[in-house]
């Protein structure tokens, strides 16, 4: 048995706290009946119905993906391009992306079913680190990778501070390879940030995703996470609120 709220969040209908309020509001019933409380149990017999409408219940499922360049971070694409969910055609289980990497960034995505998860993993206070390798154009004086870390400003507001380190440059095609490690998921952050201090992202690869790498991967590959994976995200990323 599990907690009315809770399943409502798994099946990825809307996030616990939003579960809560569908229940005090009446726009839910079990067996028909409207439940008010929010304490109450369900089993996998009962007939949930949010709006009046079923909700399905699946089983929670967690993966994680390489997901290549020229991928979009969506379950469909109105101009018929790849998206994440292709490289899982086989699994009847509606899953979609956790956040999201830019079409031409490749590197590690979760994929999932469970909403309450996705919620805690994308809340902005939980945001667990993420590591980004990028190729730039140009080489960076010390002082801006300074200010990658102590925050640069963007449209939206300042960035948390990070880490940043070069590994290694090219003189003569005048690039360099920097890597960055943030907290924060905000749209095209990355190439933001490097956009900022003057040195545009030419590739860009998410290596690390909290203790997630892509160890034994290759662009296209998935593996089921494991349950103390699960288990592991879920307190990082409660650890930081
Ligand atoms: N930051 C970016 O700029 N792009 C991504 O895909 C991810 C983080």
């Amino acid at each position: 048995m599990e907690r009315l709220q809770k399943v409502i969040a798994h099946a990825g209908i809307a996030s616990r706290r939003k579960a809560e309020e569908l229940i005090q509001d009446g726009r839910v019933t079990v067996n028909g009946k409207v439940v008010k409380e929010l304490g109450v149990k369900v089993g996998s017999n009962d007939k949930i119905e949010v709006n009046g409408v079923p909700i399905e219940r699946e089983e929670p499922v967690y993966f994680i993906l390489y997901k290549p360049r020229g991928v979009i971070s969506s379950v469909n694409d109105d101009k018929g391009r790849k998206v994440v969910t292709d490289y899982f055609s086989e699994i009847p289980a509606r899953i979609y992306p956790i956040g999201r990497l830019d079409y031409d960034t490749s590197g590690i995505i979760l994929m999932t079913n469970d909403g309450e998860f996705a919620n805690t993993m994308m809340h902005p206070k939980g945001e667990v680190e993420k590591v980004y390798v990028a190729k730039i154009k140009g080489i960076p004086m010390r002082e801006k990778i300074k200010l990658l870390e102590k925050g640069v400003m963007l449209e939206d507001g300042k960035t948390a501070p990070a880490k940043a380190k070069v590994l290694s440059v090219d003189k003569k095609k005048g690039t360099s390879i920097v890597e960055l490690k943030i907290h924060e998921g905000r749209n095209r952050q990355v190439r933001r940030m490097f956009e900022a201090i003057g040195t545009p992202v030419l590739k860009l690869k998410r290596e690390r995703y909290s203790f997630l790498n892509l160890n034994g991967l290759t662009p296209g590959d998935a593996r089921e996470l494991t349950a103390h994976e699960v288990k592991l995200l879920r307190t990082e990323a409660n650890k930081k609120r």
